[in-house]
C-alpha cells in the first residue's frame, strides 16, 4: 500500500514583533489581561501571505533535499489570500518555481489539517510529492482599534513536504467537519474586518476539538493515552488546556507556541509542529495528534505516526 510521509518542514514569520506592551500603549488593554485570558505575549506582524508562504516552502524543500521542480502539487491553506484572483498558491508556485499544480484551500483555522489530509489523498491518487503550506496575514483583516481582536492575531506560515512511500504512510486516521449554520460566529466580508463572537467560539471550540480528536483516535484504534504529542490550533491557551484536560492528555504532551505567535489561523499548527521538530520533542515513531477549529465553523483532526 502506498502512503505518505513528511520529509521536510519550514516556517516563516515577519521580522516585526508586536508585544503586549506595544498594544497596551495604544489600546485600552494590559499585558496582564492578554496573558491571563489568551496566553499570548507577542506576535509577528507584516509581510504578505504569498511572501511568507514562499519563505516557509523554500525552507521545507531545503530540509527535504528537494527541488521545487520535483513537486507535483502545492496545496496552500489560507484564509487571507493576497487577492481574490489569482489564487495565492499560483504566486507561491511562481516564487518557488514549482513544476506541478497549485491550489488554495480555505477552511479558516482548520485549513492546515484539511490541506494535510487532502495532500495524503493526492498521493494515494498518484502524486509523488506534495508541498503543504499554511500561511496567513490576519493583520490585514484586523481592525487595530478593536481590542478584542487586535490582541489575538498574528502573521506567519508553516510548510511540510509530503512524499509517497511504499511502506505504510504516517496518516493513521482523520476527521474533517463543517457546520455553516455557525457562520456568524466568525466572519470577514469582502473589504471588511474580522468579526468574532469570542465567548461562543470558545465554548464550541473546546467541544469540537475534543469530539473530533476522540473520533479520529477511535478510527485509528488509539486512546488519548497513546498520544505522544498533541499539536492543537493555537487560538487561546485556555482552549488548549481545557481540551487537553477533557481528553486526558497531560500538559507536557501539548505543544503551545501561542505565547510567541498569537493566533495565526492556518499557520498555527505547522508553526507548532516545526517548533516540536526543531526542539526534538517530535521524533520518528511518535504518535502525533493535530486538531484545529475555526470560522465556518470548521474543525479538523488527524493522527499520524511520524515518519510512517
Ligand atoms: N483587554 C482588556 N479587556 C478586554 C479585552 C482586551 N483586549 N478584550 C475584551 N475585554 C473585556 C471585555 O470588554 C469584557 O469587559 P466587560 O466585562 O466589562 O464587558 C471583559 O474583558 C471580558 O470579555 P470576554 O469577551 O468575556 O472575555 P473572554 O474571557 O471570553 O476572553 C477571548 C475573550 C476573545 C480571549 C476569548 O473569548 C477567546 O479566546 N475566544 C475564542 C477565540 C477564538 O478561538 N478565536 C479564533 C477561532 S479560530
Amino acid at each position: 500500500m502506498q502512503g505518505a510521509i513528511a520529509t521536510g518542514w519550514g516556517i516563516a514569520v515577519p521580522d516585526k514583533v508586536l508585544t503586549n506592551a506595544d498594544l497596551s500603549a495604544r489600546l485600552d488593554t494590559t499585558d496582564e489581561w492578554i496573558t491571563e485570558r489568551t496566553g499570548i505575549k507577542e506576535r509577528h506582524i507584516g509581510g504578505t501571505t504569498s511572501g511568507l508562504a514562499i519563505e516557509a516552502g523554500r525552507e521545507a524543500l531545503r530540509r527535504a533535499g528537494r527541488e521545487a521542480s520535483e513537486i507535483d502539487l502545492l496545496v496552500l491553506a489560507t484564509t487571507t489570500p493576497d487577492a481574490i484572483v489569482p489564487g495565492t498558491s499560483a504566486t507561491v508556485q511562481n516564487g518557488l518555481g514549482i513544476a506541478g499544480g497549485a491550489m488554495d484551500l480555505n477552511a479558516a483555522c482548520s485549513g492546515f489539517v484539511y490541506a494535510l489530509v487532502a495532500a495524503h489523498g493526492f498521493i494515494l491518487a498518484g502524486a509523488r510529492r506534495v508541498l503543504v503550506i499554511g500561511a496567513e496575514t490576519l493583520s490585514r483583516i484586523t481592525d487595530w482599534d478593536d481590542r478584542r481582536l487586535a490582541v489575538i492575531v498574528g502573521d506567519g506560515a508553516g510548510a511540510l513536504v509530503l512524499e509517497a512511500t511504499d511502506g505504510p504512510g504516517e496518516l493513521l486516521a482523520w476527521d474533517l467537519g463543517a457546520d455553516g449554520s455557525l457562520r456568524n460566529l466568525l466572519y470577514c466580508e469582502h473589504g471588511g474586518y474580522l468579526f468574532m463572537d469570542g465567548k461562543e467560539i470558545f465554548r464550541k471550540a473546546v467541544r469540537a476539538v475534543v469530539e473530533s480528536s476522540l473520533a479520529t483516535l477511535e478510527r485509528a484504534g488509539l486512546k488519548p493515552d497513546d498520544v505522544d504529542l498533541f499539536v492543537p490550533h493555537q487560538a487561546n491557551a485556555r482552549i488548549i488546556s481545557a481540551a487537553a484536560a477533557r481528553l486526558g492528555i497531560p500538559e507536557d504532551r501539548c505543544v503551545v507556541t501561542i505565547d510567541r505567535y498569537g493566533n495565526t489561523s492556518s499557520a498555527s499548527i505547522p508553526l507548532a509542529l516545526a517548533d516540536a521538530l526543531d526542539s526534538g520533542r517530535l521524533t520518528a515513531g511518535s504518535t502525533v495528534l493535530m486538531s484545529g477549529f475555526g470560522g465556518g465553523m470548521t474543525w479538523a483532526s488527524a493522527v499520524l505516526r511520524w515518519g510512517g
